[in-house]
C-alpha cells in the first residue's frame, strides 16, 4: 500500500489504548485549560485521526511562516498549509502541559493534552503574510481569510495527544472514519489503486460521472468518497443531508463493493489550490493512490482560476514530494448531443449550449421551490432529498 506522507507508519495522535486514555484524561482535569477555536479543534481532530501524519501537533511561527511561503517546514517536510493553534488567551506558559477543550461539544470537554513548546506573538503583518500565501487574497469577504484572521495573535505550538475526536463519531457513526480506519479497510478489501473524491457538496451527475471516469481511466479497484463533515460557510448544505443524498446515489447507481462512503472532521478552508494540496496529503495518509481534482476544487466565489488547484501541482509541488497523484478533471457536464456526461475537453466540437449547465444559485432556487433540476443534471432520488431539505428550512 502507498506509504503515508513523510513516514513509514501512520502516527495518529489519538490514544488508541483505553487505559492510557483514561489515565491521561484524569491528568487533564488537573491541568490548566485552553478553550480552542473551531479551526484549532478541527486540526486536533485531523491530527488525532492520522490525517495530518507526520505532524505531531501545532506548528510554531518559524514553521508556519516557512510552510506559508515555501510549502516546507523549517526541517524540510513538505506541507501546504500552516497547522495552527492561535488564541487570544493570556498566561499560557512555555514548557507547561495544558488541556485543550473542545468548543464544538456542550460542556467543552477536554479533547487533547498538549506539551507547550513555544508561545509566540504573531503580528498582524505576519498573519496577513500567511493569509495572502494560503488564500491568494486578503479580501475580508473571503470566508477563509475572515476565519483565519479572527483567531488571535498568540501562537501556541507543540505536540498533542488526542483524547476525543469531537462530535464526529457520534453524529456520523456510519460515515466518519479516521485515516487509520480507511487504510485498514482498503487493505482488507485488497484494493491497490484507490481514487479519492473530495467533496463538500451533494453529488450531482457530473460528480458521479467524474468518479466513474477516474475509476475507468485509472483502472482503479475502488473509489473513496470522502466528504467534509466539519464547518462550512452559511448557505452550504449540512453534512447529514449530503451524506444521505450521496448514499442514495451510490446505492442505486454504482456497482456493489466499488465505493467506500466516508467523511473526515475538518472545517472547510476555501483555500482553493493550497487546500487541494492539503487534500492530496491527507488522502495519501488514507492509503489512496489518486485524488480527483476538477474545476474550482475547494474554491469559493471568483477567487481562484478554474484550474489553479491543478496547476499548483505542477508549479509548487516538487517532484517526489507526494506519492499520490492527482486525476485532473476538466469541466464536466451533460452533453445534449452525446446524451451523456462528458468532460468538455473530450467534446471539442461542442458549443456552450450543447451542455446542460446550471449555476449553483439556480439549482438552489429550483430545489427551494420544490422543482427538481433536470435528470441530466441531478439524479431524481438525489434531487428529492435536497428538495425535502430546502423546503424544511424555507418553509
Ligand atoms: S470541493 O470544495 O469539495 O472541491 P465540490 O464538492 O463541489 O467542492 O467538488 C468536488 C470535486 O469535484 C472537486 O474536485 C471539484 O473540482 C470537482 N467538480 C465539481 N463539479 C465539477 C464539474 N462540473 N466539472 C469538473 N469538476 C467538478
Amino acid at each position: 500500500m502507498i506509504k503515508p506522507h513523510g513516514s513509514e507508519q501512520l502516527d495518529a495522535r489519538f490514544i488508541a489504548d483505553s487505559q492510557e486514555r483514561e489515565t491521561l484524561a484524569k491528568e487533564a482535569e488537573t491541568l490548566p485549560a485552553l478553550l480552542l477555536n473551531s479551526a484549532a479543534a478541527a486540526n486536533a481532530v485531523m491530527l488525532g485521526a492520522g490525517y495530518f501524519n507526520p505532524l505531531r501537533g501545532y506548528m510554531n511561527l518559524a514553521d508556519a511562516m516557512s510552510v506559508a511561503e515555501t510549502l516546507r517546514t523549517v526541517d524540510g517536510l513538505f506541507w501546504p498549509v500552516p497547522i495552527l493553534n492561535l488564541t487570544n488567551e493570556p498566561g499560557i506558559a512555555e514548557g507547561s502541559r495544558i488541556a485543550l477543550r473542545d468548543p464544538n461539544v456542550d460542556g467543552n470537554p477536554v479533547m487533547a493534552v498538549m506539551d507547550v513548546e513555544s508561545v509566540e506573538s504573531v503580528t498582524d503583518e505576519q498573519l496577513d503574510f500567511m493569509a495572502e500565501k494560503i488564500f491568494r487574497t486578503l479580501d475580508p469577504q473571503h470566508p477563509g481569510v475572515a476565519t483565519f484572521k479572527s483567531q488571535g495573535n498568540t501562537l501556541v505550538a507543540g505536540p498533542i495527544r488526542v483524547l476525543s475526536l469531537s462530535y464526529f463519531k457520534s453524529d456520523f457513526p456510519d460515515t466518519f472514519r479516521t485515516a487509520v480506519e480507511i487504510r485498514d479497510e482498503i487493505a482488507q478489501r485488497g484494493w491497490n489503486t484507490v481514487v479519492a473524491f473530495q467533496t463538500r457538496n451533494p453529488m450531482h451527475r457530473a460528480h458521479e460521472e467524474l468518479c466513474r471516469m477516474a475509476m475507468q481511466d485509472l483502472n482503479a479497484d475502488g473509489i473513496l468518497i470522502h466528504m467534509l463533515l466539519g464547518k462550512l460557510k452559511p448557505g452550504d448544505i449540512p453534512a447529514d443531508v449530503r451524506d444521505a443524498s450521496i448514499r442514495k446515489m451510490v446505492d442505486i447507481y454504482f456497482p456493489e463493493n466499488t465505493v467506500m462512503i466516508t467523511g473526515y472532521g475538518f472545517d472547510m478552508l476555501y483555500a482553493g489550490p493550497r487546500e487541494a494540496v492539503l487534500h492530496a496529503v491527507f488522502r495519501q495518509n488514507c492509503g489512496c493512490t489518486h485524488l480527483i481534482v476538477g474545476r474550482d476544487h475547494a474554491g469559493v466565489g471568483d477567487y481562484y482560476g478554474g484550474f489553479d488547484a491543478q496547476t499548483i501541482f505542477d508549479e509548487e509541488v516538487p517532484e517526489g514530494a507526494l506519492e499520490l497523484q492527482i486525476y485532473r478533471a476538466d469541466h464536466t457536464a451533460y452533453s445534449k448531443k452525446l446524451d451523456r456526461v462528458v468532460m468538455m475537453r473530450d467534446a471539442p466540437d461542442h458549443e456552450k449550449d450543447d451542455f446542460v449547465l446550471l449555476s449553483g444559485t439556480a439549482v438552489r432556487e429550483m430545489l427551494g421551490k420544490g422543482i427538481a433540476p433536470p435528470p441530466e443534471f441531478s439524479r431524481p432520488e438525489v434531487a428529492q432529498i435536497l428538495m425535502d431539505y430546502y423546503q424544511s428550512i424555507d418553509g
